[in-house]
């Protein structure tokens, strides 16, 4: 069911007090005011247990920022699906570009992952983009379009609804290069018509599909009015709580 999100994704930060602080200001902050949009985190996997228990009430959303493509086993440091059920995670970020970046991560890897989040009840927010020599090379509409079909285009109609997309260029992660609302609203748009095109237009009218890539107070209205852009995933501003505060209110 398409809705406005805007999800925090932590990535690798803040020690247990630092962690717990802030989900305490965020919690405080959900039950004071009443947002036009989902809330969601992802914070390190070690602090999954304590969100929960502090947002039982399922107040705020709470996601891993990875998981295995793998059902159990010896995957030593890996997390799989049935353990984040287990303890009442919502879903899971699948292919962030730092795990691409860093861990070779793939669109296959991502298709197996997301139907694995799937047959567990969890909502993968699946991430993709394109890199600046791509961009700047003319490539990514040809790039977002082979990520989105490698990553989803194995799933059911009824399958891919449940899937939130995170469109995060990667020239725009972390460096303050936002992409303007227009390039952004692009990618969405063409997003959205490829899965219309496989799967019809009411299927895709129902995915939220996120904006990615420093995303801050003072651009968020405007990338969040764009017409296929339902919100976005933070990285840098949801580490405190004014600023994200103040793109939470950008709806
Ligand atoms: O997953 C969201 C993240 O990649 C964006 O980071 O710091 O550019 O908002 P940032």
């Amino acid at each position: 069911m398409r809705k406005n999100i805007v999800a925090g994704n932590w990535k690798m930060n803040k020690n247990v007090t630092e962690a717990q602080d802030l989900m305490f200001q965020l919690l405080e902050y959900k039950r004071n005011h009443t947002p036009n949009c989902k809330v969601w985190i992802a914070p390190p996997s070690l602090y999954l247990m304590m969100a929960k228990d502090l947002y039982e009430q399922n107040e705020i959303g709470v996601f891993s920022q990875d998981m295995s493509e793998h059902e159990s086993g010896a995957y030593t440091g890996e997390t799989s699906a049935d353990m984040l059920e287990s303890i009442g995670v919502n879903g899971s970020l699948i292919g962030h570009s730092e795990r691409r970046l860093y861990h070779g991560e793939t669109d296959s890897h991502c298709n197996r992952k997301i139907k694995l989040a799937l047959d567990k009840g969890l909502t993968p927010i699946y991430c993709n983009g394109e890199t600046l020599d791509q961009r700047k090379s003319g490539q990514h509409l040809e790039v977002v379009k082979n990520q989105t079909e490698v990553a989803l285009f194995t799933l059911s109609a009824d399958e891919i609804k449940k899937v939130v997309i995170a469109y995060e260029p990667v020239w725009a992660i972390g460096t303050g290069e936002t992409a303007s609302p227009e390039q952004a609203q692009e990618i969405h748009a063409h997003i959205r018509n490829l899965i219309a095109n496989k799967y019809g237009n009411e299927v895709a009218d129902e995915i939220s599909i996120l904006y990615g890539g420093s995303v801050k107070p003072d651009n968020a209205k405007e990338i969040f009015s764009q017409p296929d852009i339902d919100g976005g995933l933070i990285g840098g501003a949801a580490l405190k709580m004014a600023d994200f505060a103040q793109i939470i209110e950008g709806f």
